[in-house]
């Protein structure tokens, strides 16, 4: 667990069940993703998102709101997929309901996980990466102090060729 000002980054819970379902079903919120999840699909990511955190202590951690236990989304590590060009590496993430843009949570946030990577972890570098047309996340990159890098964008390998979504923009976060 990760306690920020305003924040707890924790494992999940079955009762995030619910609110995790409605976000990732909200056209909004997936606008950047091929679509939006199915609840079948959230419920298998929330569960693996539980067994990595249970497993190796870290993860894409559910976000609470301190003041009064509101779920409000994920942020957090993971491992890169080999099919990513940027493996092997580790990225950081972030995914918030609707009501909780516009408020600092997922730079606040984010600069918890990276504190956690590098400190805990003794990461050497952190990537973040999203659809060039992501600018709210791309935002938030640029304000948790890490530096963009046009040298490692790409066409994301999971979309097909000429996918509106295909071209991906890359930040990178360095140790120390
Ligand atoms: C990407 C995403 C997490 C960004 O959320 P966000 O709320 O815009 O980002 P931040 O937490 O950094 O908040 C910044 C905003 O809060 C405002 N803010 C209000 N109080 C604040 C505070 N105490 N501290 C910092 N910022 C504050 C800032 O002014 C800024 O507002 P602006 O967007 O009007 O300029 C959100 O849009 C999202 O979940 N998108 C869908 C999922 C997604 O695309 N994820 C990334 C895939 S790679």
């Amino acid at each position: 667990m990760i306690a920020t000002d305003r924040l707890i980054l924790r494992n999940w819970r079955p009762s995030d069940l619910e609110p995790w379902i409605a976000m990732n079903a909200d056209p909004q919120v997936m606008e950047h993703f091929p679509a939006p999840l199915t609840p079948a699909d959230s419920e298998a990511m929330l569960h693996a998102n539980q067994a990595l955190i249970t497993d190796k202590g870290w993860g894409l951690w559910a976000v609470e709101r301190r003041g009064d236990g509101a779920f409000l989304g994920f942020t957090g590590l993971m491992q890169l997929r080999p099919s990513n060009p940027l493996a092997p590496g580790v990225e950081i993430g972030w995914r918030f309901a609707r009501h909780a843009w516009g408020s600092g949570f997922a730079s606040e946030a984010a600069r918890a996980a990276l504190a956690f990577g590098f400190e805990r972890l003794a990461l050497p570098e952190i990537v973040a990466f999203t659809a060039e047309g992501n600018v709210r996340s791309q935002a938030v990159m640029d304000r948790v102090g890490m530096a963009r890098r046009e040298d490692l964008d790409f066409d994301h390998p999971a979309l097909p060729k000429g996918h509106v979504l295909e071209r991906h923009v890359v930040w990178v976060a360095e140790a120390g």
